[in-house]
């Protein structure tokens, strides 16, 4: 018997750590062919494996390195996925030494912060995450759906891999200016396509599923959609559902021509959009707003702040701001006090001795990082301590973003 331990997997052991986080997920057991296509995906030095004191493998969690869009600019941030633990082992510790290590190996290799997608809400606080970003569903009753303004351009099907190829260029271009974003691969977007067939079990509907592009007045492609239909019908009447798996659009004006596409299809009677910014804009494009609706609003990124002064000083700020902000992180990693003076065209952040102006939870900071929720909203939920009157509402102005910050897809 030894001390429970965590440590990097050997490659012989990738087949293994799939079945701990399969299993922690409901999932089938793993076959070979699924092992060998992660295989190639995965960075293994960065799966990270719990072992308990016998030296069995029962947790896991792995993290790979990407670009975070933040306001005004980028950051590296260690993301984090496949995190699970068996249900033999749960409620032993294991996942918060997994954390440790993984937190501590993103400091090490000088990553500002780490981003994941919790499962449920209550797990990642407790190791300094806070939710930055929301997502919600975009459904639309399509016999009430008409759009303010006449369609242009033109909508075109296409095959899996010209879409995939279109849909990384498209992504290409907005990822830098959405605040939320993280970068993509080309096998990704290979992958969300149905074209790269990685054995999870969802390969059939992705490649079965329409794909569509539409170009504008110049023959441009500035949107593409993915979408599966089910054909309904209800007392004689087409009752159909359209479900848009991925809606990647360079312009604002590409996303309502593929809603419009959507909700023009024959038999469609609603279209759902899933993982849409909280402030999806298409309701407001419609006749009847109310046709459109933004349900089951979330949390959807978790953001943590490992290294204050690079976190705060890669991103741009509203309005001009200083303030002196102390962090407190039991951890350790990021606690103390900074000083930001930061505004449009650059920031400024470096510990500090001054007195505080604001105090806060590492949590607190990454939910306010990217400009998803306000200080304010944060000191009104007890979140935020202020310590010189108007410290709130400046922090809230500077930190805010035009639109709200999202991330398109799940990882
Ligand atoms: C969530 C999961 C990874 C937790 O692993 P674990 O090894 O049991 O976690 P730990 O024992 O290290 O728990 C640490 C603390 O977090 C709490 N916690 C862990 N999971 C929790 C959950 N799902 N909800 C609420 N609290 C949770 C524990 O109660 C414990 O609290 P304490 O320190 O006050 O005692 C594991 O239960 C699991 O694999 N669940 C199913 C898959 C999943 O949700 N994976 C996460 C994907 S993002």
């Amino acid at each position: 018997m030894t001390a429970p331990a965590v440590r990097p997997i050997a490659p012989d052991e990738l087949h293994r750590f799939l079945d701990v986080v399969g299993t922690a997920f409901l999932s089938p057991p793993v076959t070979p062919a699924a092992v060998e296509a992660r295989r190639s995906l995965f960075d293994i030095e960065r799966c990270l494996a719990a072992f308990d004191a016998r030296g069995r493998m029962c947790g896991v969690a792995r993290s790979f390195a990407t670009p975070l869009t933040v306001p005004g600019g980028e950051v590296t941030a260690s993301a984090v996925s496949s995190v699970g633990v068996l249900p033999t082992h749960r409620r032993q510790g294991h996942l918060t030494r997994l954390m440790r290590h993984h937190l501590d190996d993103a400091v090490e290799r000088g990553e500002p912060v780490a981003v994941l997608i919790a499962a449920e809400y209550p797990i990642y606080g407790r190791y300094g995450y806070g939710p930055a970003t929301e997502a919600t569903t975009l459904r639309v009753d399509t016999r009430a759906a008409s759009w303010l303004d006449e369609p242009r351009g033109e909508v075109e099907l296409v095959d899996g891999e010209t879409f995939a190829k279109v849909v990384e260029e498209l992504y290409d271009r907005i990822r830098p200016r959405t605040p939320g974003h993280i970068g993509a691969s080309t096998q990704r977007w290979q992958v969300l396509a149905g074209v790269l067939d990685v054995h999870d079990g969802e390969h059939e509907r992705r490649r079965n599923a329409l794909k569509a592009l539409w170009r504008d007045g110049t023959g441009e492609v500035q949107g593409a959609v993915t979408y599966t239909v089910d054909g309904t019908w209800k007392a004689n009447r087409p009752a159909g559902k359209a479900h848009a798996e991925l809606l990647v659009a360079a312009t604002p004006r590409a996303e309502v021509e593929l809603l419009r596409y959507l909700t023009s299809i024959d038999w469609i009677a609603s279209v759902g959009v899933a993982l849409r910014p909280v402030d999806d804009p298409a309701p407001l494009a419609l006749v009847d707003g109310r046709a459109a609706q933004l349900v089951d609003r979330s949390d959807h990124t978790w953001v943590r702040v490992l290294d204050v002064p690079a976190a705060l000083a890669a991103r741009r700020y509203a309005t001009p701001v200083s303030l002196v902000l102390e962090v407190r992180d039991p951890a350790g990693l990021a606690a103390g006090r900074y000083r930001l003076d930061a505004g449009p065209d650059g920031a400024d952040c470096a510990p500090t001795t001054a007195e505080p102006d604001l105090t806060a939870g590492v949590g607190a900071l990454g939910a306010a990082y990217l400009g998803g929720h306000t200080w304010r909203r944060l000191a009104d939920a007890g979140w935020v301590d202020e310590h010189r009157p108007g410290a709130v509402a400046s922090a809230s102005a500077a930190f805010a973003t035009a639109r709200a910050p999202w991330c398109a897809f799940t990882f």
